[in-house]
């Protein structure tokens, strides 16, 4: 046996046992003829003696040791020294008094320090991965990951739910982004896409009879990188037949309100039952479809208002069918000019033309951006409004809804930052419903489903496509969390006829959508259950139960923001023979040598 105890088991009642402990030194400390060194595995550290009186050969052996070698040391649990309890260690009231120290393995002088929490480069973090993940913040991110999935495993285990893993080398199943392709050998020309979820598969294993299906699934999409976004990810993947969408919010409604007060219970859940928001309400009060419900600072409409308040600008937009929201951001009226003018500025980068004004003075006086012409009583019903007391400052944007939407959208988040409003320790599930069906792409002058093309309309919606696509609701639902789309899903089609129709809708030429999904559009003629379901992203769910700013910090070997793996090299050059293999010719060498993240850290 290698170690009889893990670093973090000994306790009081150990007291006087022989034990073996293993692990990294965590620290080491040289008195003179005491040295102390603490040894660390993945269950904690323990405090270990190295008396030169008590056992001259290990207390030499530890002085050639430096951090992170890996230790074997054998000795005697002692109550620590009257005074020298640590209570922030589950070990401190003990030591280990050594007589035997073996060196497992060295350690080189590491790239980063280890024991305590510093800011180190990221690509640095990450071309050392294996490094990092022995940092206690890393080491409880993928503990809280791991026990999510056993939270998860065990409760859909309880409600009868199947695992059923589904293929990576598989054909296209799209959800909006690029795909990323693998070449056949065997299929000269031919190519496999990974999927960008297991969507086709699930609502397969639907007509196959599972009814309850779920997996811990990879997705994989070539898309822009972001804080939210990895090339590829996890969801908890869930489908179900003969089920309406109230059973599936039921189902997770309960299963993550249980895993968040089992696994995080330092955390307040701010809401139970969660809300459920409709995406007409969602856009109208917090300008998104991923609100974040943790504080106020609500949109207000006054589009009414607007062709009264004298500002040509707010009557123009509204006369053109645009809209006048505001929103108050309480208790920034002293805000000078300079940082009006910076949010004026951050609104601008959301495609607003500018961001109007009016500041109420602790004694009741008021600056704004159009005050010159505004009467009274409408200045009054603005600022009842927007329920402003004296100290708050009112901003305004006007222009089509959307931009309007996505402007204040923005800076209320903003503005929730810079006011302290948005508490780590507090999580706020809400759903939101009745999303539009289809989106227009002016880029692409039709229509895109606005889930994906697999979602059923609602029933009472249906003609509607037909007539006036732009108004049908979808039968989707989206699971937020803290200002992120943290799940997504919906009640599927099941029919042949509505499919068909439905891909006719968004474009999709018959042979195309035969040749893609001639698969999908067969099995509906062969007794499929109504069925639908959902997919929580659990690298997004994680990042934000463990309070991470970006989900890298959740993903044991992520992509850096350039999608590339820092640690192995990858993407990298392929040899030619393998090239030739696999019937491809490069056209573009890489355009510069591999960079190398590190150099710039000074290695
Ligand atoms: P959707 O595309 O909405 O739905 O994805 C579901 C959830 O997956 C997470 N997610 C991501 N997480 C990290 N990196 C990414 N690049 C990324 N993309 C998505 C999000 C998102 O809410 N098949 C459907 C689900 C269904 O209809 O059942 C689907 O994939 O948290
Ligand atoms: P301008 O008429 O462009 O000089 O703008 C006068 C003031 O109105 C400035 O403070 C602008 O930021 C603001 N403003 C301009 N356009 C808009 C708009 N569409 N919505 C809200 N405020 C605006």
């Amino acid at each position: 046996m290698y170690k009889t105890h893990t670093c973090g088991a000994l306790r009081p009642e150990h007291i006087g046992q022989t034990v073996t402990l293993a692990g990294w030194v965590n620290t080491r400390r040289d008195q003179g003829g005491l040295t102390f060194i603490d040894l660390r595995d993945r269950w904690g550290v323990t405090q270990v003696v190295l008396n030169r009186e008590v056992s001259p050969e290990a207390h030499a052996a530890a002085s050639h040791v430096r951090n992170e070698y890996v230790l074997r040391i054998g000795g005697l649990v002692r109550a620590r020294l009257a005074g020298k309890e640590n209570p922030k260690l589950a070990t401190g009231a003990v030591e280990l008094e050594a007589a035997t120290l073996e060196v497992l393995n060295a350690a080189k002088v590491l790239p980063f320090t280890i024991n305590e929490e510093l800011p180190v480069d990221e690509n640095v973090r990450l071309k050392y991965r294996y490094l990092d993940l022995r940092r206690e913040r890393m080491r409880y991110n993928l503990d809280l990951r791991y026990r999510m999935l056993k939270f998860i495993r065990d409760y859909l285990h309880g409600q009868h739910f199947m695992e059923v893993e589904t293929p990576i080398l598989f054909k296209t199943t799209p959800e909006g982004a690029r795909d990323y392709l693998v070449p056949s050998r065997v299929h000269p020309g031919e190519f496999y896409a990974l999927p960008q979820s297991p969507q086709q598969l699930k609502q397969l294993l639907m007509v196959a009879g599972v009814e309850r299906y779920f997996q811990i699934a990879r997705c994989f999409r070539d898309e822009d990188q972001r804080g939210d976004r990895q090339p590829e990810f996890t969801q908890l993947d869930l489908e179900m037949s003969f089920i309406t969408r109230e059973d599936i919010l039921q189902l997770i409604e309960g299963m993550f309100t249980q895993l968040v007060e089992t696994l995080v219970p330092h955390k307040r859940l701010l809401f139970k039952p969660w809300p459920r928001l409709t995406y007409a309400e969602a856009m109208a009060r917090f300008g998104k479809d991923n609100p974040d419900l943790r504080f106020g600072l609500e949109l207000k409409d006054v589009s009414d208002l607007a062709p009264q308040t004298g500002f040509k600008v707010f009557a123009d937009t509204v006369a053109r069918g645009g809209h006048v929201r505001g929103l108050n951001a309480k208790g920034l009226g002293g805000y000078t000019r300079k940082q009006v003018d910076e949010l004026t500025e951050y609104v601008k980068t959301y495609g607003a033309k500018g961001l109007a004004y009016i500041a109420v003075e602790p004694n009741g006086q008021y600056k704004s951006t159009f005050a010159k012409f505004l009467p009274a009583d409408v200045l009054a019903q603005l600022l009842a409004r927007l329920e402003a007391e004296p100290g708050d400052l009112l901003l305004f944007v006007a222009d089509q809804p959307a931009v309007v939407s996505e402007a204040l959208g923005r800076l209320r988040v903003e503005l929730a930052d810079r006011l302290k409003l948005r508490d780590d320790s507090v999580l706020a599930f809400c759903w939101v419903i009745d999303f539009p069906y289809v989106n227009w792409s002016e880029a692409d002058q039709r229509w895109d489903p606005s889930h994906h093309l697999f979602t059923a309309p609602m029933p009472e919606d249906e003609p509607l496509l037909d007539s006036d696509p732009g108004r049908a609701r979808g039968q989707q639902y989206d699971l937020v969390l803290n200002n992120y789309e943290v799940g997504g899903g919906s009640i599927r089609i099941h029919r042949r006829d509505l499919q068909e129709k439905v891909f006719k809708l968004i474009g999709l030429d018959f042979d195309v959508a035969q040749e893609r999904f001639g698969h999908m559009l067969e099995a509906f003629e062969f007794g499929v259950p109504p069925h639908g379901g959902i997919a929580p992203g659990i690298d997004r769910l994680a990042m934000i139960l463990a309070g991470e700013p970006n989900i890298r910090e959740v993903i044991a070997f992520p992509k850096n923001q350039a999608a590339m793996d820092v640690m192995a090299g990858a993407p990298s050059p392929a040899e030619p023979k393998q090239l030739a293999d696999l019937h491809i010719a490069v056209l573009a060498a890489p355009a510069v040598p591999a960079p190398n993240p590190t150099a710039a850290a000074g290695e």
